[in-house]
């Protein structure tokens, strides 16, 4: 395979694209633009999804992009060979054009002919069957004539190899394509992603969305046949520039350069925290960028726990002065900017940056002073979970950081303990969403009379003109009925929807929860 640059692995796939008859569709905000009420925008094909069900869409039915992503499910596996919490998605769409045949085709094609990935070396899934869907031997067929052999392809389950953006809406079945990775150059007969799964890297996502899923569960076939894909930029990157991890690509090395110079520290024997901090930095730096600053809540408090991790990880590499861990992030944002080519207030980012790093640092102090007393108390004894967990919980010193002082000092942690004191911490909300929900149905009585709420956010994530028919409190929740409603429910485990909404006095209210009583929407507010 010919080693590419990452930016020539990017100008290959817009120009492979727009060779194949699509149109450039300009990114969505990273932070969900206004068609959406995600928290994030975690896959490309987010603000297509009103086009899937036959809307047509004025740049034409075969759009491709590199979609900036942020996704925090994984944020505990950042650090291994190829998780981050913000990456970039290369995605082709068919709004109703082609289907599951040209996407095969062209998938192949881009991967061997394009970039001269090893054929040998591929492997896929296919869906294997449903109670109310076949199994797809159409796409297994199409992978054969592209010489993908039978003992390469993995017949997966619905809950492995069935797409959707959310419970209802769009959906179908996809087809994943994987790369072997390590040193072997002939992968052993015999190996698909079922088989060799530690050896299987997932690269590519092709899904084929033909169905609707209703929110009673019912499957319809729709209008369209839609194609969505997704392939990891910088997973990619690693496989072309034949790297062990996505961290070692020419995205990454050269901040991690940076942390060695600053720190003088090898990246060598200290790769997870290392990984940790340019992950989370490059994730920060456009969070900030889109004017997001930390606090306590949603997006603000997940920029808040990444650069706290981040800098106790920081610390833990090697304890700085203020002014060399400050120099360090004025040099590092400037590193993004420019890989990234991303042109931001370079400026404004750093000193976001620096000033929680400082109030942490803070929490840190005071959290050590009360880890020192009971380490002193402990003696040699080991100090009890309980302890810890309130620490952690009390007053926010993360349980790594106890970790490595309490090992500095000889002394175990009891995990155990403490897990089973976050077991019973999340009882505890658990019980409380019980018990609000046993409120809520006591004071059914407020909802007598009014007519089921209809749904509009199929069509549309915004709506005008909902006309409000309850505002009530429940205990000390203030709880708002309407007519029409965009916010998705919480519903078959699926996450509510949040928003805003502007009430006809013009007063702003915060949705924070949305639940479905007798199919009247209950808009939890603040
Ligand atoms: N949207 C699809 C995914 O996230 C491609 O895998």
């Amino acid at each position: 395979m010919e080693k590419i640059s990452s930016k020539q692995l990017r100008e290959s796939w817009n120009q492979f694209r727009i060779l194949k008859h699509h149109t450039y569709l300009p990114e969505s905000s990273l932070i969900g633009g206004k068609e959406s009420t995600a928290m994030f925008t975690i896959a490309g094909m987010q603000q297509l999804i009103p086009y899937l069900s036959g809307k047509q869409h004025q740049l034409g039915k075969r759009l491709f992009n590199i979609q900036k992503c942020i996704r925090t499910v994984d944020i505990d596996e950042v650090g291994d060979a190829s998780h981050l919490t913000f990456f970039n998605m290369m995605g082709n769409r068919s709004l109703g054009d082609y289907f599951k045949k040209e996407a095969v085709q062209r998938s192949r094609e881009f991967l061997v002919d394009v970039l001269w990935f090893d054929s040998k070396k591929l492997a896929v899934t296919v869906f294997e069957w449903d109670t109310d869907t076949p199994r797809d031997d159409e796409t297994a067929g199409y992978w054969k004539t592209m010489w993908i052999s039978r003992d390469k392809i993995a017949y997966m389950p619905a809950d492995n190899n069935r797409r959707s953006p959310g419970p209802v809406w769009p959906c179908g079945p996809d087809t994943e394509i994987f790369y072997r990775v390590g040193k072997a150059k002939f992968p052993p007969k015999n190996s698909n992603p079922k088989t060799d799964e530690d050896n299987r890297l997932e690269i590519w996502n092709n899904v084929f969305m033909e169905y609707y899923r209703d929110d009673k569960g019912q499957l319809t076939t729709l209008k369209n046949q839609n194609v969505d894909t997704g392939m990891g930029f910088e997973r990619m990157a690693k496989v072309v520039q034949e790297k062990d991890t996505v961290y070692e690509t020419d995205i990454f090395a050269p901040l991690l350069d940076l942390i060695e110079r600053t720190l003088d520290i090898t990246y060598t024997g200290n790769e997870r925290r290392c990984r940790i901090i340019v992950d989370h930095i490059r994730t920060s730096f456009f969070l900030i960028a889109h004017d997001i600053i930390p606090s306590n809540e949603g997006r603000w408090y997940v920029l808040r726990r990444l650069i706290r991790r981040m800098y106790y990880n920081f610390m833990l590499l090697k304890p700085v002065t203020e002014s060399v861990f400050d120099i360090f992030i004025t040099n590092i944002v400037t590193f993004v900017d420019a890989l990234m080519e991303a042109k931001a207030d370079t400026k404004n980012i750093s000193v976001v940056l620096i000033k929680e790093a400082r109030q942490f640092q803070k929490t840190i102090t005071h959290g050590q002073k009360l880890l020192d007393e009971l380490i002193t108390w402990a003696g040699k004894k080991p100090i009890s979970g309980k302890d810890i967990f309130k620490l952690y919980d009390t007053f926010g010193f993360p349980l790594e950081l106890t970790k490595e002082i309490l090992e500095e000092n000889g002394l175990a942690v009891d995990v155990k303990w403490f897990e089973q004191e976050m077991e019973a911490q999340q009882e505890r909300s658990r019980a409380w969403s019980k018990d609000m929900f046993k409120q809520w149905i006591d004071r059914a009585s407020h909802l007598q009379g009014i007519t089921p709420t209809i749904f509009v956010g199929y069509e549309t994530l915004e709506s005008d003109g909902m006309k409000l028919l309850k505002d009530f409190e429940v205990g000390w929740q203030r709880i708002l009925v309407f007519d029409k409603t965009p916010f998705y429910a919480e519903s078959w485990g699926q996450m509510w929807d949040t928003g805003v909404v502007v009430l006809d006095d013009s007063t702003k209210v915060s949705v924070i929860q949305v639940q479905k009583y007798n199919w009247i929407f209950l808009h939890f507010v603040r």
